[in-house]
């Protein structure tokens, strides 16, 4: 049994505002500073955990339980979970954060629509913004900004290395890592 604490990194925002992308580039900073780090991805746990649901409200709140629940599973055996999908309903966050055991830290990774638009990292907002694609958050579909995010971070005006620079801080000045 490990005595390290575990935490999970719930990452939320709009689709293309940096959440894989962080998720991916803190993963081998923590692994140096001895977590051991799962990374929940929305796109790949829809590829298999969630196979089959849709982005109707209810599927989305069934991919963030059980995105949670899994979560909730690592971070209390010391891991250390990072989720990356948009959750953009705060009473889901909510739920999710009440059942988590270990550390909670929710990370709103804040992007304006208009530079995750100029971004379109998967060519998604031209498909929405042309009705080819229904219920797209930020376009036909809601996201609820979180209120009390432990740390929110700004990828519009941000590098990458400052909003990981950021993140981090937070675990340590948290006793989530050790120094
Ligand atoms: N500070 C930042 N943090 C994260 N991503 C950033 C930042 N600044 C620019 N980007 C870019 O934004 C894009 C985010 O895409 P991605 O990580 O796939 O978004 P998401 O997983 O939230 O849909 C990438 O092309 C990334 O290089
Ligand atoms: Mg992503």
């Amino acid at each position: 049994m490990t005595d390290r604490k575990g935490f999970t990194l719930w990452f939320t925002g709009l689709s293309g505002s940096g959440k894989s992308t962080l998720a991916q580039f803190l993963t081998p900073i923590l692994k140096d500073r001895g977590c051991n780090v799962e990374v929940l991805d929305g796109d790949e746990v829809r590829e298999n955990l969630s196979k089959g649901l849709g982005f109707s409200k209810e599927d989305r709140d069934t991919n963030i339980r059980r995105i949670g629940y899994v979560a909730r599973l690592l971070s209390r055996n010391g891991a250390c979970a990072i989720t990356a999908a948009i959750s953009p309903y705060t009473s889901v966050r909510d739920e999710v954060r009440a059942m988590t055991e270990a550390t909670f830290v929710e990370v709103y990774v804040e992007a304006p629509l208009e530079v995750v638009e100029e971004r379109d990292t998967k060519g998604l907002y031209k498909k929405a913004r042309a009705g080819e694609i229904k219920n797209f958050t930020g376009i036909s579909d809601p996201y609820e900004a979180p209120e009390n995010a432990e740390v929110t971070v700004h990828t519009g005006s941000e590098t990458i290395e400052e909003s990981a620079e950021r993140i981090m801080s937070y675990l340590e000045a948290n006793g989530l890592l050790a120094s």
